[in-house]
């Protein structure tokens, strides 16, 4: 047990998925998982251990944003030794050619800043995904006949972004798309030596202001569970 995860020692698998939001984790255990039980309740922050063909996998929510993702992380990778931690969650789109339902491999994360900017100072550290598992999920996309987009992202600590000059310049660098977590999440698992990969669909659009209708947001994430899920344990 930590200090924000209530699981007893062993109830956390070596690999770990990791939604944005808790009542989501409970959603893609009851569905995806066998026998999946309920292992953290602390702070409604839900997280579920069960088997997918056979292997073990912990679905546990990371909050919104890097900070709140970097609780939970430090935790499961230090204390309940998650070795695979892949983040399945939604982006805005910040280029015309990335559209809403898209999914978008995040191959690097630039970023302004991270809870382990401290540690970095004048360095800008480049956070990127583990080659491995963005190779195994670009196959599981592409099987499973997704629109895919493999490049950098931008992880933002704002939703309600006020620097449109800084969304233009990330556009004119060929950033893909914009959320929130995944820089912390790539920190993490090069300080600890962990894989760690950001699946993601596209919610949002920053340049046609269009969004992802709510009937449709299930399915989308039905299919990053099943792209994270084959990437894992390829
Ligand atoms: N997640 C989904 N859409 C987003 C956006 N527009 N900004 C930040 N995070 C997001």
């Amino acid at each position: 047990m930590t200090v924000h995860i209530g699981a007893k020692p062993g109830e956390i698998a070596e690999t770990v998925l990791m939604p944005g939001d808790p009542l989501r984790a409970k959603w893609a255990a009851e569905r995806f998982l066998e026998n999946p039980v309920c292992v953290n309740e602390v702070r409604g922050m839900l997280g579920f251990t069960g088997t997918w063909k056979g292997n073990r996998v912990t679905i546990h929510g990371s909050g919104m944003g890097m900070p709140s993702l970097s609780i939970y992380a430090n935790e499961l990778i230090r204390d309940f030794g998650a070795q695979t931690l892949i983040r399945i969650g939604s982006a805005g789109a910040m280029q015309e050619s990335v559209k809403i339902r898209d999914v978008v491999l995040a191959m690097t994360s630039s970023t302004m800043s991270t809870p382990s900017r401290g540690i970095f100072r004048d360095l800008s550290f480049a956070p990127c995904a583990d080659y491995g598992l963005l190779q195994a999920a670009y196959k599981a996309a592409q099987s499973k006949g997704s629109a895919i987009h493999v490049g950098g992202i931008y992880s933002s600590d704002v939703f309600y972004d006020e620097r449109p000059d800084l969304t233009e310049q990330m556009t004119r660098h060929g950033i893909l798309a914009v959320e929130m977590e995944a820089a912390e999440l790539y920190t993490l698992a090069a300080r600890y030596g962990r894989r760690a990969l950001a699946v993601l669909t596209i919610s949002d659009h920053l340049i046609t202001g269009e969004a992802l209708p709510s009937e449709d947001r299930q399915s989308s994430f039905a299919d990053m569970v099943e792209i994270a899920l084959e990437a894992a344990f390829t």
